[in-house]
């Protein structure tokens, strides 16, 4: 994602928000948009937050922009939705405080954001642009892999383990939401479930406190889950509907061919091939290829199980929009006792709990 020098207003009040976009037009480029819009693709420099019909709402364009490194200007009458990180400024004014005090304090913010955006030592404009360009390089090394896999050529474990590091980095610097937000822009679907789902085994590893080697091998088993769709007839892979029973039987190969794929090449740990093998196995035995129950599926298996199924459900597909974080969720708990309640729970806890409000994407 890209950042200019402009002003985001997000408000439920159009008519204020038309006014004020005008006024701060003089100074500085300004968008208005509705809390339900979703996020231009062009960042602002600074945001101003004027959702006062929706406290939870607010909260999420706030967490939202503070995750960009985003400097915002909150109008409310209620407590402020969040506290600003060290890194970002956050200002909050009553909801009817005078347009000239408002627009003073946005122009001071937009001052001191200018002039951190021109240092070349600018932190937090920096970190965007880290995350984006780690975003990018993660998307290369996963394109080639998947891209080898689907042509018979060995995958390079290096590239994954680069591709892996990148993400927990970008994870463990930035958060689920803003990993999320920006791999968000890559068009290609495959890749982008990859990121997903590593993301996600990333936050969930770091949320368990897992050793950094185990997290590593959670990270990187969950980016290559799906390698085997690398072999799946584009046709089906990219069907924009429902799959015949034929097509539904070939999808459904995945796993094998994957985890086959990487063992005849060499190199991957047991831990990996299982993960591709059985990330659609089910504890009751209600999951495939090979049906297997309760114990016989590995704790790290069920980890993904868990980030691959969230982190389908939130993605969009051509025949239906994303579901919401909190709606996904629920549904996941309507499919225990298939899933690991404890690991569902400590999902909940550990990875979800910035981004279940988000009703926004
Ligand atoms: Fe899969
Ligand atoms: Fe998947």
């Amino acid at each position: 994602m890209t950042q200019d020098n402009s002003v985001l207003i997000v408000s439920d009040r159009p008519q204020i928000a038309a006014l004020l976009c005008r006024a701060v037009e003089n100074v500085v480029a300004c968008r208005c948009i509705e809390p339900r819009e979703a996020l231009p693709a062009t960042l602002p420099l600074v945001a101003v937050v004027d959702v006062s019909g929706d406290p939870r709402l607010a909260a999420t364009w706030i967490a939202r922009f503070h995750g960009f490194r985003i400097a915002s200007l909150q109008l409310t009458n209620q407590a402020p939705a969040t506290r600003g990180r060290a890194a970002v400024a956050t200002r909050t004014l009553p909801a009817d405080a005078p347009r000239t005090t408002v627009l003073a304090t946005l122009f001071a913010l937009v001052d001191t954001w200018q002039a951190a955006r021109r240092s070349a030592v600018a932190a937090p404009v920096r970190k965007v642009r880290d995350i984006a360009e780690r975003a990018r390089a993660a998307v290369g090394l996963v394109a080639g892999a998947f891209q080898a896999a689907g042509t018979g050529r060995p995958l390079s474990a290096e590239e994954i383990d680069t591709g892996t590091e990148l993400i927990l980095e970008a994870v463990s610097d930035s958060g689920i939401r803003t990993w999320l937000d920006v791999i968000q822009s890559h068009d290609q679907q495959l890749y982008q479930h990859s990121l997903s789902v590593a993301g996600y085994a990333a936050a969930f590893g770091a949320g368990l406190r897992l050793a950094r080697a185990d997290q590593k091998r959670l990270a990187r088993a969950a980016l290559l889950h799906d390698v085997g769709k690398a072999k799946i007839p584009l046709a089906i892979l990219n069907k924009p509907g429902c799959l015949t029973d034929e097509e539904m039987a070939v999808m459904r190969t995945h796993p094998v061919v994957g985890a086959d794929l990487l063992a005849a090449q060499g190199g991957f740990d047991e831990a990996t091939l299982g993960v591709v093998r059985y990330h659609h196995e089910m504890l009751d035995g209600s999951g495939y290829p090979d049906g297997l129950k309760g114990a016989a599926i590995p704790d790290l298996v069920r980890l993904v199980t868990i980030c691959d199924i969230h982190s389908a459900l939130t993605e969009r597909r051509p025949y239906r929009d994303p579901l919401p974080h909190a709606e996904a969720y629920a549904l996941m708990q309507g499919m225990l006792p298939r899933l690991d309640a404890d690991l569902l729970g400590a999902f909940r806890r550990v990875v979800l709990q910035g981004v279940l409000d988000d009703a926004v994407a």
